[in-house]
């Protein structure tokens, strides 16, 4: 049988399918959900989308289409352990290989601001890659994400490396204003709302990365834009890297641009 697109969050012990069914195929999605679980012998539950990402959680809604109704796993990606229900929360396993990049670029002693920080995942990824980061500070605003996120700080031995942080990015951040060497922005729909708050948690000089959806065919030109105005408005060198980090609509894409800004 033909199944259209999944991805299978989890472990060899416990893991989620989550699917698209398009209305065409409605109809066989108990097939589809039978084949799925043939397949993969570790898969215990198949959720399909029904909604969009949406509120400012960045959640969607499933249906569970068979399986066990406890949809929660332990994911294991680039060594660290993710535990996550992702009907409470966001989260992509789609995503590992650009956490492990970033994670990838960190230097010992720096002071990392991760905004957006859902379970944790970054944060792990940071702190599993870099031992002697000095602080990783996670702030993020769904509760269900923060419980997640203390419990995989400590099932990744990070406690002493990640600060978990409840609350809005526009109103906790004060407290690392001038501190941190590193920012990192996953909340693609909007994170350039939030560029001037990154812009303070940095010391004089250091690095962001920030994730945002673009047309391909304007990307260039909208991230000059964006960049000539921060250079005015901080009057900072920056040099800057666009990166496509994975596709998301025709002709639309993720794309992640690393600046670095410096005096
Ligand atoms: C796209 S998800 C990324 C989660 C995580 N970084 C990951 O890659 O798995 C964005 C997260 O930002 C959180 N969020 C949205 N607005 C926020 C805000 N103003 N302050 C803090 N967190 C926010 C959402 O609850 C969501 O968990």
């Amino acid at each position: 049988m033909e199944i259209t697109s999944y991805e299978i969050i989890g472990s060899k012990e416990k893991a989620v399918a989550i699917i698209e069914i398009p209305k065409n195929l409605i109809r066989k999605e108990n097939e589809i959900a039978n084949e799925i679980m043939k397949r993969h012998k570790h898969v215990v539950s198949v959720l399909k989308k029904t909604s969009e990402r949406k509120s400012e959680y960045r959640v969607r809604n499933y249906k569970l289409i068979k399986g066990q109704k406890n949809t929660e796993v332990i994911h294991k990606e680039n060594g660290c352990n993710l535990k996550v229900d992702p009907r409470k929360v966001y989260f992509s396993q789609r995503e590992g290989t650009e956490r492990l990049r970033i994670a990838g670029y960190t230097k010992k002693n720096e002071t990392i601001m991760v905004m957006f920080s859902g379970i944790g995942s970054f944060s792990v990824n940071i702190a599993k890659h870099q031992k002697n980061i000095k602080k990783i500070i996670s702030v993020e605003l769904n509760p269900s994400a923060v419980d997640y996120m203390i419990e995989n700080i400590k099932l990744n031995r990070s406690q002493d490396k990640i600060i978990p942080v409840l609350g809005d990015v526009k109103k906790v951040c004060k407290e690392w204003y001038n501190k941190c060497n590193r920012v990192v922005m996953p909340l693609p729909h909007e994170s350039w709302k939030y560029i001037q708050i990154a812009l303070k948690c940095l010391k004089s000089t250091g690095i962001i990365h920030i994730y945002f959806f673009d047309s391909e065919k304007k990307v260039e030109r909208n991230v000059k834009r964006r960049i000539e105005k921060l250079k005015q408005k901080t009057k900072k060198k920056i040099i800057y890297k666009i990166r496509r980090v994975l596709p998301y609509a025709p002709g639309i894409n993720k794309y992640c641009v690393d600046m670095k800004l410096s005096n």
